[in-house]
């Protein structure tokens, strides 16, 4: 990748050079880049609030999203910090303090999702509108289903919400889940497919409203120019950006 690639926030790109492969994970460092760069864009454009990571495991993404942050904002981090073999809350905490997240920055949730209400994940959430949420946590399509529906209930009208590992040969029907919940909200749609690293850093799909669409699009082509998929994506009636690591419309 070219030094170009960038978010264009030191801190985040700071910890993508140096830290982001130190810390254990799965999302890939294209993923987070083009994340890091969204939510420069979101700042640039006024669209605040504080965002959410359903899954952290050890921190590797959520470092990443937290050190994007505005003045006044957050980062929530839900998981069941119960992974055999791994003390994941101390693994993440040690993570955030190595790497520059103050912990007045972030809050971690001991939580089941599948248990919560969109109330109760408001109130876990500082109660306000979440202008990004990934989605990471258990990948059955009925917890998907589930987190899909709580990030729905809390997200700023400009918001977006980043779903992982879409097309990962591991949960290969997972994606029915998020086909199902586009058809249950025509008022959302699928902006932008990052595609896959590798088979553990896999896709992510980037969904907003329709009607926000405008804000992301060509701004993310513009940036990200050598990593456009030009044929783009057809996605349910709408041609969504595709970013990759390797462009290239033949084998
Ligand atoms: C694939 S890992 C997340 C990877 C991480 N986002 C990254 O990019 O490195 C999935 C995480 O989801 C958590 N998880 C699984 N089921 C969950 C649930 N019902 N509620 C909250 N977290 C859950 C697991 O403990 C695990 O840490």
């Amino acid at each position: 990748m070219t030094a170009s690639f960038n978010t264009g926030i030191p801190a985040v790109d700071r910890y993508l050079a140096k830290g982001y492969d130190d810390v254990r994970g799965m999302s890939s460092r294209f993923s987070a880049t083009i994340t890091g760069h969204l939510l420069r864009r979101q700042s640039e454009l006024g669209i605040g609030g504080s965002v959410a990571e359903i899954g952290t495991f050890e921190g590797r993404y959520f470092i990443a999203m937290g050190l994007a942050l505005a003045e006044g904002e957050h980062a929530y981090g839900f998981d069941l910090f119960e992974w055999p073999g791994s003390p994941l809350l101390q693994r993440l905490q040690a993570n955030t303090d190595a790497h520059g997240l103050a912990r007045d920055r972030f809050t971690p949730r001991s939580f089941d999702t599948g248990k919560l209400t969109a109330a109760e994940f408001s109130a876990l959430t500082g109660g306000a509108p979440l202008r990004f949420i990934h989605v990471d946590g258990d990948h059955s399509p009925e917890a998907l289903t589930q987190d899909l529906s709580l990030a729905h209930a809390n997200l700023h009208p400009q918001g977006l919400i980043c779903v992982d590992d879409m097309l990962h040969p591991a949960f290969p029907f997972l994606v029915v889940a998020v086909h199902d919940y586009l058809k249950r909200h025509p008022e959302m749609c699928l902006m932008c497919v990052i595609d896959r690293e590798d088979i553990v850093g896999a896709p992510k799909f980037i969904l907003c409203r329709t009607d926000a669409v405008k804000l992301y699009e060509a701004d993310l082509m513009q940036r990200f120019t050598a990593q456009h998929f030009t044929m783009g994506g057809d996605a349910m009636g709408h041609l969504c950006v595709v970013l990759t690591p390797h462009p290239r419309l033949m084998a």
